[in-house]
């Protein structure tokens, strides 16, 4: 049994896990102002708002619901577009309205949502922000000139916006409906209420039905790629198994739980302490709405060769834990992928934490991605370095990564061992790339040949040695040459 607060009424559903909001609110509740686009979650035409308790405090995030599972909005608060509205336009519909942000209006409750959204968070309110908030929303027929000036309008009425009354805020300025004031309280009682035993039976006699088995995290990868499977398939909810959550420092590793989703990292205080530019190299990966889904594990177990995370993981010299049936077993995560999309893993094995040594003062770490476009795009090559120089600017430790460069997220063993205790000249740099060439194995496909990933590779790890050493001689020669 399934049970959350759908806009302001209490659902109960024996529905399968795997199915999607996106269905229940449409085609079971018949809200159909969530549009539906993609379905693979690109467009954003679908997105809808989960509010859920997180120490004691009522977040909300978007998600696009034509790939999230029933199960990972349980416990929680689901808010469509008719869940805003009231008798008259909110503040930012009148916005879109009065700034021709609306042609044909097919996309407009996934901007208006996702809007609402910012406007429930806890994101400095200024332009940059309002606008990053629709990253994950596509308009194909207004154009975002429209749209950006409803945002900045926004933006000036969030200004005077109460930090500790947010909610009350809100629903005076008419941004949200009366009901929502009492959302926490439900919540709090939601998550309280015992499941009868009969309810507890039904709920297995779903999850027994199939034999195939499925870890589902955040859904991003599963309902893409077999959405008719996983709506009857038994799956086992890792997305909200708060075992499998959090970030800790013990001494000197920092440890991650395997659910943690690429927003976790991002609004971390400790991962932002440890990675000063860690804004900046997530802004490259997806969407908002699918950062706040995509969970560490699913990007690792997904295994495909220009999986961000796992690419940013492999340069910290990480490794995983993995958990069958309480034993546990700690893996380099490059020792994790051994062919193409081939893990060393068994099937009722599942991703617990990933963990990696704190860098010290002296280390350093870049992350770099080129896609077709800059967002919401998977990689045609992305690469990430981590690298401790001692006083002489010579190379003490180094680790790369490379993805799109081969059938497997690459860990570049060879090259990273050949600079170890060296200092970058232009000869050592000749026979560095003539290693890391030997290394990779890229093929032609839709997101560039192999020549060009080759050489795209060669610039993203010439880029990390910029932001390391600044424009020294050697790498401005390699650049140019
Ligand atoms: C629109 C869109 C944009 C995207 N953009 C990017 C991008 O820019 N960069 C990028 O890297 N990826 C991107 N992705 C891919 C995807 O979001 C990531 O791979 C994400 O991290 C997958 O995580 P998930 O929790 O959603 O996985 P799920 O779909 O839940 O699961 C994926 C796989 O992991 C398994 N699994 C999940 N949790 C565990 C566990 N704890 N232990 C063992 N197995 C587990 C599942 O069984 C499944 O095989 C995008 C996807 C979409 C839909
Ligand atoms: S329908 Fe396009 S993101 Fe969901
Ligand atoms: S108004 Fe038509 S898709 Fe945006």
């Amino acid at each position: 049994m399934i049970q959350f607060i759908l806009n302001d009424k209490t659902i109960q559903t024996q529905l399968p896990k795997g199915s999607t909001v996106l269905d229940f609110v449409r085609y079971r509740k018949q809200l159909v102002g969530t549009k539906v686009g993609c379905r693979e979650g690109d467009c954003g035409a679908c997105t809808i708002l989960v509010g859920e308790l997180k120490n004691g405090k009522l977040v909300y995030q978007s998600m696009t619901s034509c790939i999230t599972p029933l199960i990972n909005i349980h416990g929680k608060h689901v808010l469509t577009i008719e869940g805003i509205n009231g008798d008259s336009l909110t503040p930012i519909q009148t916005l879109m309205v009065n700034n021709n942000g609306t042609q044909c209006g097919f996309c407009t409750p996934g901007f208006i949502m996702s809007f609402t959204g910012f406007a429930l968070s806890e994101e400095i309110v200024d332009s940059k922000n309002v606008v990053k908030s629709i990253d994950g929303n596509i308009c194909r027929c207004t154009g975002y000139k429209s749209i950006e000036r409803a945002a900045d309008a926004f933006c000036e009425q969030l200004k005077n916006k109460s930090t500790t009354q947010k909610i009350p805020w809100l629903i005076e300025k008419g941004h949200l409906p009366n009901y929502m004031i009492d959302i926490k309280f439900r919540l709090v009682n939601l998550n309280k209420t015992e499941l009868s035993t009969s309810q507890k039976l039904a709920s297995n006699a779903i999850s027994n039905n199939n034999s195939t088995e499925y870890f589902l995290g955040g859904g991003t990868d599963l309902l893409v790629q077999k959405p008719e499977v996983i709506n009857k398939a038994s799956v086992k909810n890792k997305f909200d198994d708060y075992h499998l959550k959090g970030i800790q420092i013990n001494n000197g590793i920092c440890k991650i739980g395997a659910s943690s989703t690429v927003t976790d990292l991002e609004e971390s205080p400790i991962f932002n302490n440890i990675f000063p530019n860690l804004k900046k190299h997530l802004k490259l990966v997806s969407s908002t709405p699918i950062r706040n889904m995509a969970t560490l594990a699913g990007n690792f177990v997904n295994a495909s060769p220009i999986g961000d995370m796992t690419i940013f993981f492999l340069a910290l010299d990480s490794s995983i834990i993995l958990n069958k049936n309480g034993n546990r077993r700690t893996l380099a995560l490059k020792d994790f992928f051994l062919d193409y999309k081939k893990l060393d893993k068994s099937p009722s094995e599942f991703i617990e934490a990933i963990q990696f040594p704190i860098p010290d003062k002296t280390t350093h770490f870049n992350f770099e991605k080129v896609s077709k476009r800059t967002h919401l795009d998977i990689a045609s090559v992305n690469s990430a370095c981590q690298i401790s120089l001692n006083q002489e600017e010579t190379i003490s430790e180094i680790h790369i990564s490379a993805g799109g460069v081969g059938p497997i997220p690459k860990y570049l063993l060879e090259a990273s061992t050949f600079l170890k205790n060296k200092k970058l000249s232009v000869e050592v740099l000749n026979d560095f790339f003539k290693i890391v060439n030997n290394e990779v194995s890229p093929i032609s496909d839709a997101r560039g040949t192999a020549e060009y990933k080759r050489l795209l590779l060669r610039q993203l790890i010439l880029a990390h040695f910029v932001e390391f050493f600044g424009a020294i001689e050697p790498i401005t020669k390699m650049l140019k040459g």
